[in-house]
């Protein structure tokens, strides 16, 4: 009976894992890391092949997969952050990134909040950003491995005393004396991303229960969470990173019912005024296309009224004026043309002008960019941008490009440049 039990705890991979894992971080593993930091995935069998010679195979490719992980979190965290941490590949793709985290925890310290119970961890990205406002942490996670990967990062990076990592279910632990409770749940299952709320682990319900008991709380969500699902009592910020749409957070104990989009870097917060929907209106001289956050949080029309603009279908999310004004929440781009949908014609005017570089952006067209790139061929010195979408019902293509980028390169004397007309 005994050697029966003995053998299941052998082949237990939570076990396996976890000592590849924690021989990583004795003095050979640790070595082994340092000689394979930089190694290219081309040379990693022959960097393995010669390794093996001296060192026990599963730790060489234990720190092998620790390199690559290391190299794959670095758009995270950064090359010398990512260069020191600990990652297990759940924990870097679910991580949030340094810059997303680091404004969170700057909004927490200005709430006024000292310490903060971290439920559902993973290897750490919140915590470290939340220790180094800081913030006390309890950061706990059930996962034996994410667990030794977030102390081993709290170690790294000189945050032990200010976090304490636990394993433990979060559904078990006791928040009582905490400024603030932040759920990031677990939103990707065997099968991918979870869309519904409820079949987030721990799920969004238990998560608003636990945040109900805290002075304050912020919880993770996906950006595509639908407005319905936002409860009263919370405010709703989502918030992108250079452009890309990155969460959506339920803030408890701030605003009650305030929805904001807020775009790093910066912040650029924009609060919701409750405005309609903007009219429809002819297409000017200039379309701006919004920031995802700003759709997502449904704040197209703050937007427009900032430019006085309109839309170019009342479903579409393009505002379009006739003043270039400066606004971070949207691209602004000068229209040029504007043409029912039609390849040959598109394909006619691009040649006139000799196009050879296309940007291709769509809004309720289903046409593929590629595939449009592809048969209308451009070619030529010249840049442009088509949008293909519908104006005020109507399959369109509008022609244009950037306006912003137009006017910083004419007022940039740091890189005069980009004044001369490109070769030809
Ligand atoms: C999205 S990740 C957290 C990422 C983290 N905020 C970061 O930036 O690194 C979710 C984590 O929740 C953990 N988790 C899911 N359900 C849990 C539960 N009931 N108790 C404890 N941890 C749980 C998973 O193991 C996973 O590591």
């Amino acid at each position: 009976m005994e050697r029966t039990i003995l053998r299941l705890a052998d082949n237990d991979p939570v076990n396996d894992h976890l000592d590849a894992f924690t021989a990583l971080l004795a003095p050979e593993g640790r070595a082994l890391l340092d000689a394979v930091r930089d190694t290219a995935p081309a040379d990693e069998l022959a960097v393995a092949t010669r390794l093996r010679r001296e060192h026990p195979a599963g730790l060489v490719s234990a720190a092998l997969g620790q390199a690559r992980l290391r190299q794959r979190a670095a758009a995270k965290f950064g090359t010398g952050d990512a260069g020191r941490m600990y990652f297990t590949p759940n924990g870097v793709e679910q991580s949030t990134r340094a810059s997303v985290a680091a404004y969170r925890a700057a909004r927490m310290r200005e709430l006024g909040i000292g310490s903060v119970a971290d439920l559902c961890c993973g290897i750490g990205g919140d915590a470290i950003a939340l220790a180094r406002a800081g913030i006390r942490v309890l950061a706990v996670d059930r996962d034996p491995v994410t667990v030794a990967a977030a102390r081993a990062n709290m170690a790294a990076l000189g945050l032990e005393d200010l976090v304490e990592v636990r394993e433990a279910d979060v559904t078990e632990v006791d928040t009582a004396g905490f400024d603030a409770v932040f759920v990031d749940p677990a939103r990707r299952g065997g099968r991918g991303r979870i869309f519904d709320p409820e079949a987030y682990s721990p799920p969004l319900s238990w998560a608003v229960e636990a945040a109900r008991t805290a002075p304050h709380a912020a919880l993770k969500v996906a950006p595509g969470i639908p407005h319905e699902a936002v409860p009263g009592d919370a405010e709703a910020e989502w918030i992108s990173d250079g452009g890309d749409v990155k969460e959506a957070v339920l803030w408890f104990g701030t605003a009650p019912g305030t929805v904001r989009a807020t775009l790093l870097p910066g912040p650029r917060p924009l609060l919701s005024r409750g405005l309609p929907d903007p009219a429809v209106r002819p297409v000017g001289r200039y379309l701006y296309e919004p920031d995802g956050a700003v759709i997502r949080a449904h704040l197209v029309a703050e937007v427009a009224d900032a430019l006085d603009g309109g839309l170019v279908d009342a479903t579409i999310a393009y505002i379009t004026a006739d003043e270039l004004r400066p606004t971070p929440y949207a691209g602004a781009y000068e229209i040029t043309d504007q043409l029912p949908f039609n390849l040959k014609r598109l394909k006619a005017l691009l040649r006139e002008r000799q196009v050879g570089t296309l940007t291709v952006k769509k809004r309720g067209s289903a046409v593929e960019p590629e595939e449009l790139r592809r048969k209308v061929k451009p070619q030529g010195p010249n840049a442009a941008t088509v949008f293909l979408t519908r104006v005020a019902g109507a399959p369109t293509m509008l022609v244009g490009h950037p306006a912003q980028g137009l006017s910083r390169r004419l007022i940039d004397p740091q890189r005069p440049e980009e004044l001369r007309p490109p070769p030809a």
